[in-house]
């Protein structure tokens, strides 16, 4: 059976006047956008410097002229070369077609010894295959005769 006498508890809209937003949607999403964009390279770049850190690596004269050496530092494998005198470079010791660790020098290329790769000892990048991808590179300063890697 159908009750007549039923009354709708919503209020009376008939004086109902929306309100009408300052900015469009479009604004807004766009500002909410750029807003999670610089907060996500902030959060980004802070992740970044909280995993690297500025760690002693050797003496300077522990890294031959032409030569290169690996250590272990922060957990990862790097080498440090030294392509001209008193010029330090350091880069990912793993080679970047299947991971070999690397250390030796021929002429001023890095070699990787299993399949012949080899890597510039002063940019990282690759000057012979069969890797096609440079060696990752790590900021190196020298400081009263102590070599520094940032890991
Ligand atoms: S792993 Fe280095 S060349 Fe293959």
């Amino acid at each position: 059976m159908e009750n007549k006498n039923f009354e709708c508890p919503q209020p009376n809209r008939e004086h109902y006047e929306p309100i009408k937003p300052q900015v469009s949607r479009r604004q807004l999403l766009r500002v909410a956008a750029a807003g999670f964009a610089a907060l996500g390279l902030s959060v980004q770049a802070e992740m970044a410097s909280a995993a690297s850190k500025r760690v002693k690596a050797a003496k300077t004269s522990a890294i031959p002229l032409r030569g290169v050496k690996g250590f272990t530092l922060n957990g990862q494998f790097i080498i440090i070369t030294q392509p001209r005198k008193g010029v330090f470079k350091a880069f990912s010791g793993s080679c970047t077609h299947q991971g070999v660790r690397m250390s030796s020098v021929q002429g001023s290329d890095v070699v990787c010894s299993a399949h012949g790769s080899k890597f510039s000892a002063t940019t990282g990048k690759v000057t012979s295959g069969p890797a096609m991808t440079a060696l990752k590179t790590y900021k190196v300063t020298v400081s009263k005769g102590d070599i520094y890697v940032t890991v």
